[in-house]
């Protein structure tokens, strides 16, 4: 069967540096899967989320090897238009993420540059603001909200694209107790409808939405085997 994400021997070191930060990553993914990858600061994970998306080697320059496919496909083959509904990331940093004056224009954002009918992109709007719980917020300018809340907009500007896999880079950092229970309860109901979910997570108690755990070290993933928690 087809896998969601493939990734084949991957190396990938920045620009003007020596080290490789991925240095032989393997890594299938089906579809409706989550996996979640866990290391410790510097190990390259948000480098991982780069190559995943495409800001590797489009915008983050450096000497990149081997492959990664989405849905058979090669990422570097694919435009921007291609890659939109496919893969969405959430960062670690919401600030880096958010620009539009309002809440509903952030979720509204992703959609209105794929052109969606307006009618549709009104009820993902709806949609999304639901999914995340922030229906009260919708005409709020994101500047003035708490940095869990910020979070929740990044992920509500990624939910709205309807990707079929999402990359979770230790997008729930500053989100309370609250708020990451609706998110594992997001988690859950996108794999119920059969997306894939790549997670980066420090805290091992956001992994119990996890299907499979990786440890990214010295430029490799190797999986725990068995129980974890
Ligand atoms: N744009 C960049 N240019 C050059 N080097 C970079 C760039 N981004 C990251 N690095 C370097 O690559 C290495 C891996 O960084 P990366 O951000 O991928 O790690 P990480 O596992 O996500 O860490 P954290 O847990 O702190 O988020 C680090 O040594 C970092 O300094
Ligand atoms: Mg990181």
């Amino acid at each position: 069967m087809m896998k969601a994400i493939e990734i084949e021997n991957l190396h990938f070191k920045y620009k003007g540096q020596r080290k490789y930060i991925l240095n032989g990553i393997n890594l299938k993914v089906d579809r409706g899967e989550a996996a979640a990858i866990v290391g410790l600061s510097g190990n390259g994970k948000s480098t991982l989320c780069y190559t995943l998306n495409g800001i590797i080697p489009r915008s983050l320059k450096g000497d990149l090897k081997g492959r990664v496919k989405l849905f058979g496909k090669d990422v570097r083959d694919m435009k921007n238009r291609e890659l939109a509904p496919l893969i969405g990331v959430v960062f670690q940093d919401p600030d880096t993420q958010l620009f539009s004056p309002t809440v509903e224009d952030e979720i509204a954002f992703g959609p209105e540059n794929l052109c969606l009918p307006r009618e549709e992109i009104g009820r993902r709007i709806d949609e999304v603001l639901g999914l995340i719980g922030m229906e009260e917020y919708r005409y709020e300018n994101p500047n003035n909200l708490s940095g869990g809340e910020k979070q929740l907009i990044a992920l509500g500007a990624v939910l709205s694209l309807k990707p079929s896999i999402l990359v979770f880079d230790e997008a729930m950092s500053q989100i309370d107790y609250r708020g990451k229970k609706k998110i594992k309860d997001i988690i859950r109901r996108l794999k119920q409808d059969k997306k894939t979910i790549v997670m980066i997570e420090h805290d091992f108690n956001n992994l119990d939405a996890a299907d499979r755990i990786f440890l990214l070290k010295k430029g490799k993933l190797k999986e725990f085997e068995g129980e974890l928690l």
